[in-house]
């Protein structure tokens, strides 16, 4: 299949772009698009042979349900059984944005999108060009991430080409992504919200606005690797790898950097070749062969916005390992975390 790049300018979004693309959705195709978190790989969420063609691009398993994208506030209702007020409050304050919430499912959402599942996940993204898509398309568009399954989500079309090229028909190209990692997701269907994604709206943030505890499924920081089962099934799955191995490195800065300056003396050793992750403050410290920033530790929105660019560099240079120090404090340091420790396979080293 041939897959048309179509740049996009999300100030002046073309008419005749959007209605091409969105006249892929409405036969039942699929369509890459940015959202302000990573980009998405859409299609009719109500249209079981829409989605399934999702799982099939992505090389998805069956039973990781998908997201359905919506517009506007008056196209949640048709989806779910019932909206309890703790996430009408969520809804009024996060969206349009990086929040999904799961919610018991209506009728009208078939089983093929949900995985099986009797909850339905739904985000309302704030991307112009996300926003008017789904309006074009007259349907809740469902959309995981535009990566192959286990890959870095894509933050800029060039990603999205690299694992969608010939499995796709359209990728709209509006340029790099706001904020680089995906949407916080929180689960309203039961009696207590739990967070079942940690992302850009923290959990402070949820308490802040719907006056109630929330609480972070165990599996969250590594239950994959005790064996806890994700109440995301997703969340279970390998992800956000690079191609070479990631080995995580935690302690006071100066001791990281000496352990993993001799790493690379002893990996040089072995005629190897090592990547480190950097910041802009520790980047001329490293000897490694390849030392890529991934942002400033003085504001962590940026280490999130560059996380995934950062791991698909590595995967177009030869090398065999790659060394990270970790970014814990911060606003976004639980999310960042949360993918750099699933990238790296839960393993982490302390010096
Ligand atoms: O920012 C985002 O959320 C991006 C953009 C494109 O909107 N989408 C995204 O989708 O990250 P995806 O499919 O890569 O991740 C969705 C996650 C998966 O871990 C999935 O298992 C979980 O949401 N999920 C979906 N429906 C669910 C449900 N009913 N119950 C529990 N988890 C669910
Ligand atoms: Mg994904």
């Amino acid at each position: 299949m041939y897959t048309k790049v179509i740049k996009i300018n999300q100030e002046h979004i073309d008419k005749a772009v959007l209605e091409e693309a969105a006249d892929w959705i409405k036969r039942k195709e699929l369509v890459a698009f940015p959202t302000e978190t990573v980009y998405g790989l859409g299609a009719n969420g109500l249209d079981p042979e829409a989605s399934a063609k999702i799982y099939a691009a992505k090389g998805r398993p069956s039973d990781n349900p998908l997201i359905l994208h919506i517009s506007d506030m008056d196209e949640l209702e048709p989806l779910v059984q019932e909206i309890p007020g703790a996430a009408r409050k969520a809804a009024e304050a996060f969206w349009p944005g990086p929040m999904t919430m799961i919610l018991k499912k209506s009728e009208i959402v078939p089983l093929e999108t949900t995985g099986g599942l009797s909850t339905v996940a739904i985000r309302m993204p704030d991307h112009p060009i996300a926003r008017a898509l789904i309006r074009e398309s007259g349907c809740p568009i469902a959309a995981p991430s535009a990566n192959t399954s286990g890959k870095p989500s894509p933050t800029r079309a060039e990603h999205v080409f690299e694992d969608m090229n010939g499995r796709i028909p359209c990728i709209l190209d509006g340029g790099m992504v706001g904020i680089g990692i995906e949407s916080t997701i929180i689960d309203f269907s039961e009696k207590k919200p739990v967070i079942l994604r940690p992302g850009f709206i923290t959990p402070k943030m949820f308490e802040e606005v719907i006056g109630m505890p929330v609480a972070i499924d165990p599996a969250v920081m590594g239950g994959g690797a005790k064996g806890i089962a994700p109440k995301a099934p997703g969340m279970k799955y390998k992800h956000y790898a690079p191609k070479a191995e990631l080995v995580l490195v935690s302690g006071e800065e100066g001791k990281v950097i000496s352990y993993i300056n001799r790493k690379v003396t002893e990996a040089h050793r072995k005629g190897e070749r090592i990547g480190v992750i950097a910041t802009d403050e520790t980047a001329d410290r490293y000897q490694g062969d390849v030392v890529l920033s991934i942002g400033t530790k003085s504001c962590d929105s940026t280490i999130a916005y560059h996380l995934y660019d950062v791991l698909r560099r590595f995967d177009h240079e030869e090398v065999d390992m790659i060394y990270s120090q970790v970014f814990e404090t911060g606003e976004n340091g639980f999310a960042i975390m949360n993918r750099l420790t699933k990238a790296a396979g839960y393993e982490r080293i302390e010096v």
